[in-house]
């Protein structure tokens, strides 16, 4: 047989998501300290192209290019990340990889490039490890994989809302991976979100360095309790469609994420002027218009204004005339399902 006809190809893209509910915080092997909840974007996403096949010798033969340039650092990552994973190791071992991997969205711009990442890279791998299997179990167990490599990745498989983490009232919830929100009201079923970049620099401090604050956080145990009923109330604002509180759980989950930051022993803070300017402006334009539109933070400056499609007319007006001018761009992205294999 000719060996390029042993090459065997797989392409998926899974995307990123944008917790209503925050993950901050962990302990053991990427286990979360809280339960979190997320919007999954649909347009934001990392697409993989990988290319295997069989080999004999032992050596280790694996490719990471990024945006058609071979990136060794994140191979390495990567590598590290799949060898540490039984369900990968042997696939590793046994072929051949070549992996192109690209975004659909540009660097440092408050997007979780490293869920969308982990989430289409478990994906992948898991696939070509195990073949076609049922979807459900597929899911569950990529969701796990890829939690091991970005916790918030783990997420990214189900839309437009997941939870991570365990709820006492909710049997199916767990820490080892996340479940998709079923029960939704038709207010939320079809979200919008606004990414407003004030900054589009690497941050100063990761999102590591920052969970590990968490350890001697004077705050944690009263944080991590916070969470897991915001978790809760979130669950039942979703399945009912009560916009005010959906406005206030999730602009008081964002503010206390970066209140964490400001408060941890090694103190910081990644809010820029410009963060501040854009979350006033929204809060301003809810005031006066009665509006359903909040704002939530990731772990970095830029702002996600979120809004259902319904008023989508109006945000843009607020986006044209008071946000653009504090923007160094704007990303229109919206809730999303899931990934996909192509
Ligand atoms: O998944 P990590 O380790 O990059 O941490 C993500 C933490 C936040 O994005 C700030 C919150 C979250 O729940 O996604």
């Amino acid at each position: 047989m000719n060996p390029s006809e042993m090459t065997k190809k797989i392409k998926a893209r899974f995307p990123s998501n944008i917790a209503l509910v925050k993950y901050w915080g962990k302990y053991g092997q990427q286990l979360p300290c809280n339960a979190s909840l997320s919007l999954t974007l649909k347009n934001a996403y990392t697409s993989i192209e990988m290319e295997y096949k069989p080999k004999s010798n032992p050596d280790l033969d694996f490719k990471y290019f990024f945006e058609g340039k071979e990136n060794i650092a994140f191979k390495d990552k990567v590598v590290k990340y799949a060898q540490a994973q039984a369900e990968f190791s042997e696939f590793l071992r046994n072929n051949a990889v070549i992996i192109h991997s690209s975004n659909s969205f540009p660097h440092s711009t408050g997007i979780a490039s490293s869920a969308a990442a982990f989430a289409t890279i478990a994906a992948v791998l898991l696939k070509a490890a195990q073949g076609d299997t049922d979807e459900n179990k597929f899911l569950q167990t990529a969701s796990h994989l890829a939690r091991l490599g970005s916790g918030s990745a783990c997420r990214s498989f189900y839309g437009p809302y997941a939870l991570w983490g365990r709820l006492e009232n909710l049997p199916e919830s767990s820490n080892e991976y996340a479940i998709p929100i079923l029960d939704i009201h038709e207010n939320f079923a079809d979200m919008r979100d606004a990414i407003v970049i004030v900054e589009d620099q690497p941050k100063q401090v990761s999102s590591t360095v920052g969970h590990s604050l968490m350890k001697n956080h004077p705050y944690a145990a009263a944080r991590f309790e916070d969470a897991n009923k915001h978790c809760e109330e979130m669950l039942e604002v979703l399945k009912y469609g009560n916009f005010e509180s959906f406005i206030s759980i999730t602009e008081r989950e964002a503010l206390s994420l970066h209140a964490m930051m400001m408060t941890s022993g090694d103190y910081y803070m990644l809010m820029k002027p410009g963060t501040i300017q854009v979350i006033e402006a929204v809060m301003q334009f809810r005031k006066s218009t009665g509006l359903p539109v909040c704002f939530t933070l990731d772990a970095g400056p830029n702002v996600h204004i979120l809004y259902p499609a319904a008023i989508q007319d109006e945000v843009k007006a607020l986006l044209d005339k008071d946000i653009s001018p504090l923007a160094k761009s704007i990303i229109m992205d919206e809730a999303g399902c899931g990934g996909q294999f192509l």
